[in-house]
This record gives C-alpha cells, sequence and structure tokens, in this order.
C-alpha cells in the first residue's frame, strides 16, 4: 500500500490542498501532458499514405444497369455495343468500369450533381459509417468522382477502407494549416479518394473553440480548393451534434441520417432534424440543405419494425424527409465491411446489395431510366 499523506503527494488546485495517491498522480501528469501538447500529437511522425488499397477501377457487371436504364439485359448490351463502351472480361464475365458507366449515363442524360453529403445523427451506431462507406464505393461504381472525408476520431470508414495507419494527415492537420487539403487525399482507387481520421481529430472540437472564427465558413472554404475534382464529396460524422458538425452542416448540400427501428434511434433522429433546423434557419443565407432519414436495420420478421417505418412516414416531424429506400438488417453487409470490404467489390448478391443500389440510386436521382432512354430503345 503506498502512503498517500506525504507533503509530496499534496497538490494545490485553486487554494485547496487535496492528496494525491501515486496512481494518480501519473494519471494527472499524463492528462496535463496530453493538454499541453493536446493539438500536437505524433506531429513529427505524420506522413502521407504511400500505399494503395483498392488499386483497380470499380466496375459492375451490365445487369446492374437494367434496371437503372430500365430495359432487358439484352438491350443493355446493344446500347453497350453501339455507344462503344468499352467492358472489360474477368474469365467468362463481363464487367464495365466506373469511368465508362459514366460516359453511358451522360450519354443517356444523367448529369452528375456536385454535392457535399454529410451523415450526421447524434444517436451512435446507427450506420453513418456503414453507409459513408458502402454508399461511395456505389456512386463510384456508377460513375461518379468521390472523395470520403471521414472526421470520427473512430475512424470507423477509414478501417473499412482499409487503411489501419494511425499517423496519416487528418481533418485537424489541414483546420491547422499544417497541410494542405490536397496533399491529405488518400486514393483508393480511380476516382474515389479518402480524407482517413484518426485519434488527432478527437481534438478537433476544442480547437474550433479556442480558435474562433466563421464556423460557417471553415469547412465550407476548406472543400472549396478540391470541390471540382468530385461530383460527391461525403462527410461521415461522429455522433455528435458540435460545432465541427456544425460548420459540416453548414457546408453541405445534403444531409442524410439514418435511423434505426428503435425508440432511442427516434430520439436521436429527432433531436437532430430540430439541431439541423436551428442550425440552418439561423445560421446560413444561402440555399436551403435537402434532409433524407433512411430507415436502416430494418427486419421484417419483428413487427416492430414496419411500425417504425409507417411512423416515420407519417410522423409530422419526418414525413417530408424520409427516403422511399431502406436497408435491411443484413449480417454479410457488416462482416464485409469489418473484412475492410464492401457488399460492392464482390460479385454476389445479398439483400444488403439490393438496398444500398436503390438507395444510392435515389440519392443520385438515378431511381427511374432517363427520358432519353426511350429514344435508344
Ligand atoms: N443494415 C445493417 N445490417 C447489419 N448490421 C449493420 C447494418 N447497418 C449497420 N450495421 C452494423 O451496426 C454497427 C454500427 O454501424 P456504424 O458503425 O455504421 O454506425 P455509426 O452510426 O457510424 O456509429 P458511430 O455513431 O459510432 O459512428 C456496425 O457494426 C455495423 O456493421
Ligand atoms: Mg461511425
Amino acid at each position: 500500500m503506498q502512503p498517500v499523506d506525504t507533503d509530496s503527494n499534496l497538490e494545490k488546485r485553486e487554494g485547496k490542498s487535496f492528496v494525491v495517491s501515486p496512481t494518480n498522480r501519473k494519471k494527472i501528469d499524463f492528462l496535463l501532458d496530453l493538454e499541453d501538447g493536446f493539438f500536437d500529437i505524433n506531429k513529427e511522425n505524420k506522413k502521407n499514405y504511400d500505399g494503395n488499397v483498392l488499386k483497380e477501377e470499380l466496375m459492375i457487371p451490365p445487369s446492374d444497369l437494367c434496371s437503372i436504364l430500365g430495359t432487358t439485359l439484352a438491350n443493355v448490351h446493344n446500347i453497350l455495343k453501339s455507344n462503344g463502351i468499352k467492358a472489360t472480361k474477368i474469365g467468362s464475365r463481363t464487367f464495365i468500369p466506373s469511368a465508362e458507366v459514366r460516359r453511358l449515363l451522360q450519354i443517356y442524360g444523367h448529369r452528375y450533381a456536385e454535392e457535399i453529403i454529410s451523415f450526421i445523427c447524434t444517436k451512435g451506431g446507427v450506420g453513418k459509417s456503414t453507409s459513408s462507406h458502402t454508399l461511395a464505393i456505389r456512386f463510384n461504381q456508377l460513375g461518379a468522382r468521390v472523395l470520403v472525408i471521414d472526421t470520427d476520431q473512430q475512424a470507423n470508414t477509414t478501417t473499412a477502407f482499409g487503411i489501419n495507419e494511425g499517423q496519416l494527415y487528418c481533418l485537424i492537420d489541414i483546420i491547422k494549416g499544417d497541410i494542405d487539403i490536397n496533399d491529405s487525399i488518400v486514393h483508393i482507387t480511380p476516382n474515389l479518394d479518402l480524407i482517413p481520421s484518426n485519434i488527432d481529430n478527437s481534438a478537433l472540437e476544442k480547437y474550433i473553440h479556442s480558435n474562433p472564427g466563421r464556423l460557417d465558413l471553415l469547412i465550407m472554404e476548406m472543400v472549396k480548393k478540391i470541390k471540382t475534382n468530385y461530383d460527391y464529396i461525403i462527410f461521415d460524422c461522429s455522433p455528435a451534434l458540435g460545432l465541427l458538425n456544425s460548420s459540416i452542416l453548414m457546408a453541405c448540400t445534403r444531409v442524410v441520417l439514418p435511423v434505426n427501428p428503435n425508440e432511442f434511434s427516434l430520439n436521436g433522429a429527432a433531436k437532430t432534424l430540430l439541431w439541423i433546423k436551428d442550425i440552418t434557419t439561423h445560421f446560413r443565407s444561402r440555399t436551403s440543405t435537402e434532409i433524407n432519414i433512411f430507415l436502416n436495420r430494418h427486419n421484417a420478421s419483428k413487427k416492430s419494425s414496419d411500425e417504425y417505418l409507417k411512423r416515420l412516414n407519417t410522423h409530422e416531424l419526418f414525413k417530408n424527409f424520409i427516403l422511399d429506400s431502406f436497408i435491411r438488417e443484413n449480417e454479410h453487409l457488416s462482416r464485409r465491411i469489418n473484412d475492410s470490404q464492401s457488399i460492392f467489390t464482390e460479385h454476389k448478391s445479398s439483400p444488403a446489395r439490393e438496398d444500398f443500389d436503390l438507395l444510392a440510386r435515389e440519392i443520385m436521382g438515378l431511381k427511374y431510366p432517363p427520358s432519353s432512354m426511350e429514344k435508344s430503345q
């Protein structure tokens, strides 16, 4: 047993004396050290990512285009041929690279929107990272140029993309001006980029708080430099409604809230919606942000799941924002992400694949066949 009442263990704070045990002394010293160097954690070890994760361009099978173009597989093949779309053979199967999908959909009148999308909800574990990661991959497969910015210190999306190194440049380094945003970008695969996260981002709230400036411009100015390089910039946010997320919200064109079929999640979504309305009403002058809510982890075997879906579709607070698409509970989705893979980087059907495909297309405005399609059939 260590002595606790010697002079060396006496600590004076705000005029009062405290007895501090050696164990607690160590903890306090550690926290004070951390506080002193809070914004410079391992700064000297920071580096750019020098690996390449997925390397190859993402591709889709022609069958994925049937419902987008509203036609049969045989006709999709005719369309590919008549438009000179270059397909790639892997074994006996045909795939269309992302850039060629882009070219085809543009021929058919699709315009890739310039969007900044944030996945925000104060409730944790509802599927923000899962959706950011899965939709980013699907958007890219459907021809979009995508950047994902992982802002959450948990770095789940970063890990999902197969990046496990802790000391890569991340959002806080950009905001502090230690690195140019362009130099923090990791190229995952052609036209799919990531600004990774790590534990250093835990200091972001405190940094923003102690460096007062225009909160509405902080993220907006940051993305301005790279905006035209992408169709979609996706922010995966931590489960909080703090300064950082406020700044992200003020920069984005669309905010997406995943909701799970349970009461806590609905409460979290309601609080987040009120916060969004508050921020966008009081702090924003330019065009309004589109708000989307979707149900994630729907389980058809539970009556309550349908009841929650119904409540979302009819409740005054939610009904104007709810998307048609919802995502079913699917173990395979979770397993793929835990293995730093995606349901879209394997060519195997699954309920989550179907659901996320519809969700991606609903957000991209690719839900219905383009009108010019009729002419080409
Ligand atoms: N449709 C689904 N079916 C099965 N598991 C799912 C589904 N959606 C998400 N999950 C799982 O739920 C867990 C939480 O998801 P995720 O990490 O995406 O939530 P989050 O909102 O980002 O959490 P946090 O608030 O902590 O950042 C993960 O283990 C994920 O694999
Ligand atoms: Mg997350």
